[in-house]
């Protein structure tokens, strides 16, 4: 079989065969297209790059027909199961899984690095009361990049790598200080004789014991939900982190750019409405009303359906599974009997079955959210501190991509052209 398209641009009669790699033709080759030599190359028209692959990765796989999502090509369900989250974090980064001393030492450097330059904490301290934890964790981020400089060298691998453990390290205590800072209570150090979620825990909830335990059952699932969120392959912050990165910027003002698109409610903010939506159906007995009015187009069941999932999500299984072991230690929410029940009527229910809508990460993860006694802003926190490796290994890996280029998409221009300046004195008058 020939691995090539053959395109007939029917303006010109002219023919064109275009090569087909993996799956995919080169952009450019269609710009080879021209209704004459002046005019330009045939362009691709594609918002959201819907159908437009910007990138070639190793990093993360999904097939959402399956309902498979792997990260370096280990499933999602056995690293859940069987690793932890800063094992995953170096399997995203580096490609692949630790040696024991590689584990000892990655481990090592990341709690080193959990502290934060005091100056840091006086600029979070300088928020407004009410400031909202993303907002505050996206400048803070970002402003990691002045303490730093050297950060700019990108070329060179070992600096890469210290920014990656660095960024991994402080992400929680950045995170944990912007909770702190809206409920007005004194920002707690990392304890570095704890694990890396057992002292985001600490920092989050430690008032004035001498160490704050966590309920360990809470750790675990706590790790479980970051390793869910670690990556995701080429989402909207991952590609911001991309296009920002590709302008050979530091790695902090790249993962800024990350936080800001996941701050968006199309992204990192649909776990919220799902719980705003089960508050509102408020009892079992209300469902089929519910159900009815989403089927008559009059809302949309949130944390239902995906764009590349057709199939089960499969992080929304593993988190359905986690509900148990959380609510086993906090008390059932009350919620989760109108999740399963919503759950079970829609997945029998034709509507939801014809366009394949099934559950997505979303459904059930802020039942747990709630329970952990997170207000719903701190959920797409928690969902950055997670997502933090997959976006560094995006990272590592763009810059050390001979194709890469800036990220420049082309416009199709629709404005007015050529038009005569008049000087405003002359308008006006
Ligand atoms: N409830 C009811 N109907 C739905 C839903 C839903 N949640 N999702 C899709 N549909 C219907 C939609 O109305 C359309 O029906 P029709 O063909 O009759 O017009 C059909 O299913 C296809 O929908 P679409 O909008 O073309 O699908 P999409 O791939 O553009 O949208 C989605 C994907 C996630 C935006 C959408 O399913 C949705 O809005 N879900 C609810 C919000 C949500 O849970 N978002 C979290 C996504 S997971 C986040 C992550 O992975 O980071």
């Amino acid at each position: 079989m020939t691995e090539t398209l053959t395109v007939r641009d029917n303006r010109t009669g002219q023919e064109y065969e275009v090569p087909i790699v993996d799956g995919a033709i080169k952009a450019a080759d269609l710009g080879k297209i021209r209704e004459g030599d002046d005019a330009p190359g045939l362009a691709v028209y594609d918002p959201g790059f819907t159908n437009t692959a910007s990138c070639r990765s190793a990093v993360t796989y999904i097939d959402g027909d399956k309902g498979i999502l792997e990260y370096r090509g280990y499933p999602i369900e056995q690293l859940a199961e069987k690793s932890n989250f800063l094992e995953v974090a170096y399997l995203l980064v580096h490609g692949e899984l630790p040696t024991k001393e590689q584990y000892d030492s990655w481990v090592h450097e990341i709690t080193y690095h959990t502290f934060v330059h005091e100056n840091i904490k006086e600029f979070m301290q300088g928020f407004r009361y009410d400031a909202h934890p993303m907002g505050m964790l996206m400048a803070s981020v970002g402003a990691l990049s002045t303490f730093y400089p050297d950060a700019g060298e990108i070329g060179d691998a070992e600096n890469r790598h210290m920014q990656i453990v660095r960024m991994i390290a402080k992400m929680p205590t950045l995170g944990a200080w912007s909770f702190r800072h809206a409920q007005g209570k004194p920002f707690v150090y990392p304890d570095n004789d704890l694990g890396y979620t057992a002292n985001f825990m600490s920092m989050l909830f430690k008032m004035s014991e001498q160490k704050y335990v966590a309920d360990e059952r809470l750790v675990k699932a706590l790790d479980v939900l970051f390793i869910l969120h670690a990556d995701h392959e080429q989402n909207c912050s991952a590609n911001a982190v991309r296009s920002v990165g590709s302008s050979q910027v530091d790695p902090y003002s790249a993962v800024a750019a990350g936080v800001g698109a996941l701050y968006g409610p199309l992204h990192g903010g649909a776990n919220e409405a799902v719980l705003r939506m089960l508050k509102r159906i408020g009892s079992k007995d209300k469902i089929p009303a519910f159900i009815e009015g989403v089927k008559n187009g009059d809302e949309r069941l949130m944390g239902f359906g995906h764009r590349v999932y057709k199939n089960y999500d499969p992080r929304a299984k593993i988190i359905k599974k986690a509900c148990d072991d959380v609510f086993e230690v906090t008390g059932v929410n009350p919620l989760l009997e109108i999740a399963q029940e919503l759950e079970k009527i829609a997945l029998e229910d034709e509507y939801f079955v014809k366009r394949k809508l099934y559950p997505n990460v979303d459904f059930y993860s802020g039942l747990i959210y709630e329970a952990f006694q997170f207000p719903p802003e701190m959920f797409t926190v928690l969902f950055a501190i997670g997502r933090t490796p997959g976006w560094l290994a995006q990272w590592n890996e763009l810059v050390q991509d001979k194709e890469q280029k800036i990220a420049r998409p082309k416009q199709i221009y629709i404005g007015a052209r050529g038009l005569d300046f008049t000087p405003a004195s002359e308008r006006w008058s």
